[in-house]
């Protein structure tokens, strides 16, 4: 969207002197509140706004509060859904928005109704999870940020919203930007992983995508970000729990990916269930008004998560429904989804003078705002369209994304073989083994929206097809086995209304007997091939915390037993997370990340293998050693006595015992942050930057980039590949500590064997600003170093004074 103004000047302020006298660059808080830019121009018309007006000042008190009821009139994705007579309540203008209902067909009629029927004629806004494709599955977001390119996140988009749209579906519950740094919570695959920087931009490339800044367009869709705020900080990685954490924190690593898809334009919000130091995101005035409207202008609707309005009364912040909502509302929640007690209560605290009707007049109005921009008064309906077919074009395109978010985290040559990927002339018998080798299902992932396995490719499929009757297969064992007692009743009882794939669920009752068989059929082979992981439904995603990271049932001991044959062993990884898998580190030639791939999830894991595609992600995770080790990231802040020394050194006094560690395990991930390997190499020069120094002055200006960093970066190897040059800064004094090594740059960049390029990265307040103990955002004076390099682990280095 373009601006509705530019302020002329970023900051008012210049140079301050703070309390302990260093001269900072600021951006207050209020200095942002009053030049906050409206973000989405098209919300901010005054045509669109006049519209709004007039059909307000038409509305009873119940058609405004109408507005803000939200149902889910199909599938349920939270406990037990409403279940009422939703042609009724339409006609009624007692509910502005359905979700999960789908297809022409289906919101045509309801939408009729509304039009029609309904007094004012308001129509209604259909909601979905469209999270990682509608029809055409791609990756699930946590691989889609492993290809570390927003451009192509933002054609995965636009592919989900034409479909989104054909469904008749103009609102997607997407993108999550939930920063996660806690690999047992369950829905760290649907995130963008653990930085704000890589999170910033991956949200935007999901906003630009969905929404093409322009809303009234026939295939845009709103977007609504969420779960605003801190949802993936769950205290212990459990699912809806509590978060805890500073301002700074909050400011400084959880909200940024926020910020960025509402710069972005996003049209809508979601409250999340979480509480944050104490107040429910539901409810929470600091985060929903105070940030989100008046320092970043932000002029679209709040919509709550499913129930998290009734599930106030779990917080025990207030003694009843009237109460939860009165608070909800106020806090600046506008549309209440499934909660069903806007619907209940609010008109009467209306009528006592509990709430103002200005308060419901802003949440009607936030919410026809979008209704207008997305040109639902003038185009209600969707067109029927023939039934979604998974075109040659659609399948290329899943294909190609999937192999850009495989990650290759471990090669090493074997003896007589050299790097064992990609598979060469020596494998002429392929064995491939584990329960998630022969399931299309679970390529698609959790949150498939409308995917359908029968459109899935599995690996085992796409072997087939390459390799015939060189293939072997052996499926070895179930995802869970006998003595995952309480995974396999929690499997089962959901079984009842969305059965998983049995072949990944059920335990297999003799693990020893098939085990041996697949020890057997590697035998027979020239490599294995072993596909392990989680089931993507019911072990990953929602309500899906895992307090073991370690490979789940017997895969491990299958693992071992194959490994045992001698035989050359590649490990692919179908996971939503990243799991603890160290002895596989410690012990396999090769190890590959595929994630949950999508549709042509077998295909593009398969073009990998056989180096058709070399693979260029990066691990938006570190993955842990040992579960213990979690929340494990890489941007950890400075210890008084960090850890020089690692497991194999036993402390020999007093100095080297007092250190920041583990007795048990390393401080380090198995694989960083940023971490993924080529079928080439790629060399790196010493970074340089433009300036030694910057002035503050300049900083605080916000004019420009203060400084540019330039690095070359050289294709060593023999065959063309992508490298995602990653840049890392440390700041070696502030008033208020800060991360050991933080992302500030990254830039994907194609080169053939033997080409160099020369890469720049621009910085600014932007990338040097950080929050001081006043929540201010400021610059001070100080030296950066600055690590360039293809990881977290960056080792060439240079620094700059800012002064
Ligand atoms: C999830 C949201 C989702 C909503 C609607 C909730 O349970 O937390 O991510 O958008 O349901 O389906």
């Amino acid at each position: 969207m373009k601006k509705k103004f530019e302020p002329v000047l970023l900051v008012a302020s210049l140079i301050f002197l703070s309390p302990l006298s260093i001269p900072i660059a600021v951006r207050s808080a209020a200095q942002a509140t009053a030049l906050a830019p409206v973000p989405n121009a098209q919300l901010a018309d005054r045509k669109l706004n006049a519209r709004v007006e007039a059909l307000l000042k038409q509305m009873t008190l119940e058609e405004k509060i109408g507005q803000t009821v939200q149902y889910s009139a199909g599938f349920a994705t939270g406990p037990a859904g409403s279940k009422a007579s939703y042609d009724e309540l339409v006609q009624r203008g007692a509910a502005g928005s359905l979700i999960n209902v789908y297809g022409a067909e289906r919101t045509n009629h309801y939408q009729h109704i509304a039009m029609e029927k309904s007094r004012l004629h308001i129509p209604l806004l259909f909601g979905m999870d469209v999270i990682h494709g509608d029809r055409t599955t791609f990756p699930v977001p946590l691989g889609l940020a492993a290809s570390w390119d927003p451009k192509l996140i933002a054609t995965v988009a636009r592919t989900s919203a034409v479909e989104a749209r054909a469904d008749g579906i103009p609102w997607v519950f997407s993108p999550m930007v939930d920063i996660a740094r806690d690999a047992r919570w369950g829905r760290i695959v649907e995130s963008a992983g653990e930085d704000p920087f890589l999170g910033s931009a991956i949200a935007r490339g999901w906003v630009e995508g969905y929404q093409q800044n322009d809303l009234t367009k026939p295939d845009s869709v709103a977007v609504s970000v969420k779960h605003f705020a801190a949802y993936g900080a769950a205290i212990a990685g459990r699912d809806y729990n509590a978060t805890d954490m500073s301002d700074i924190t909050l400011r400084q690593v959880y909200l940024p990916p926020y910020r960025a898809a509402v710069d972005a334009g996003a049209a809508t919000v979601m409250s999340s269930f979480n509480s944050i130091n104490g107040v429910p995101a539901t409810a929470n005035p600091y985060t929903l008004t105070q940030i989100l409207r008046k320092e970043w202008g932000f002029d679209g609707l709040v919509v709550s998560d499913w129930g998290s309005v009734a599930e106030l009364l779990n917080h025990a912040i207030g003694p009843d429904g009237a109460t939860v909502a009165r608070k909800a509302l106020t806090a600046g929640v506008d549309m209440d989804m499934e909660g069903n007690l806007y619907a209940t209560t609010i008109a009467a605290q209306v009528r006592s003078g509990a709430i103002p009707e200005a308060v419901v007049d802003e949440a009607a109005r936030r919410i026809l705002r979008v209704k207008f921009a997305l040109g639902l008064f003038d185009n209600p309906y969707t067109t029927v369209t023939p039934a979604y077919e998974p075109t040659a074009e659609k399948r290329a395109q899943a294909r190609a994304v999937g192999a850009e978010t495989i990650v290759l985290l471990k090669n090493d040559p074997v003896e007589g073989v050299g790097s064992l990927l990609p598979l060469g002339k020596y494998a002429k018998t392929v064995a491939l083994i584990g329960p998630l080798a022969d399931s299309a299902k679970e390529m698609l992932g959790s949150w498939g929206a409308l995917g359908d396995a029968k459109f899935a490719i599995s690996l085992k499929q796409a072997l087939q097809e390459r390799l015939g009757d060189r293939l072997l297969y052996a499926k070895g064992c179930g995802v869970l086995a006998g003595n995952d007692e309480n995974v396999l009743k929690h499997v089962s009882f959901i079984d009842q209304e969305n059965p998983p794939s049995p072949n990944v669920t059920e335990a297999v009752p003799d693990d020893a007997k098939t085990i041996a068989e697949a020890v057997e059929t590697a035998k027979k082979a020239d490599v294995a091939i072993l596909a392990l992981g989680e089931n993507a439904d019911w072990m990953t995603g929602e309500a899906s915390s895992r307090a073991y990271l370690d490979l789940p049932g017997n895969q491990e001991k299958l693992l071992e037993a194959v490994a045992a044959t001698g035989k050359p062993v590649v490990l692919i990884m179908f996971t939503g997370r990243p799991n603890a898998i160290k002895w596989a580190g410690a012990h396999l030639p090769a190890i590959v990340e595929a994630w949950y791939p999508g549709m042509e999830g077998g295909h593009a894991v398969a073009d990998i293998l056989f180096g058709d595609v070399n693979p260029s992600a990066k691990s938006p995770v570190s993955f842990p050693r040992a579960t213990g080790q979690e929340p494990l990231y890489y941007a950890q802040m400075p210890t008084g006595r960090p850890a020089h020394v690692d497991l194999s050194h036993i402390p020999s006094n007093a100095v080297e015992k007092f250190v920041s560690r583990y007795i048990d395990e390393e401080n380090s991930a198995l694989f960083p942050f940023g971490w993924g390997l080529s079928y080439t190499r790629f060399s790196y020069s010493q970074p340089t930057v433009d300036k030694a120094q910057v002035s503050l002055q300049d900083m605080a200006q916000g004019h420009g980039p203060g400084l540019t960093v330039g690095v070359d970066v050289r294709n060593t190897g023999s065959v063309a590949g992508t490298e995602v040059v990653q840049l890392y800064l440390r700041n070696t004094s502030s008033s208020v500590e800060q991360p050991v090594r933080e992302l500030k740059g990254f830039q994907r960049v194609a080169l053939a064997p033997g080409e160099s390029k020369h890469v720049e990265f621009p910085l600014g307040f932007d990338e040097l600003s950080f929050y001081n103990a006043e929540s201010k955002r400021v610059v001070e004076p100080t030296t950066y170093k600055v690590f360039a390099g293809g990881s977290s682990l960056a080792s060439k280095e240079t620094s700059f004074e800012v002064k």
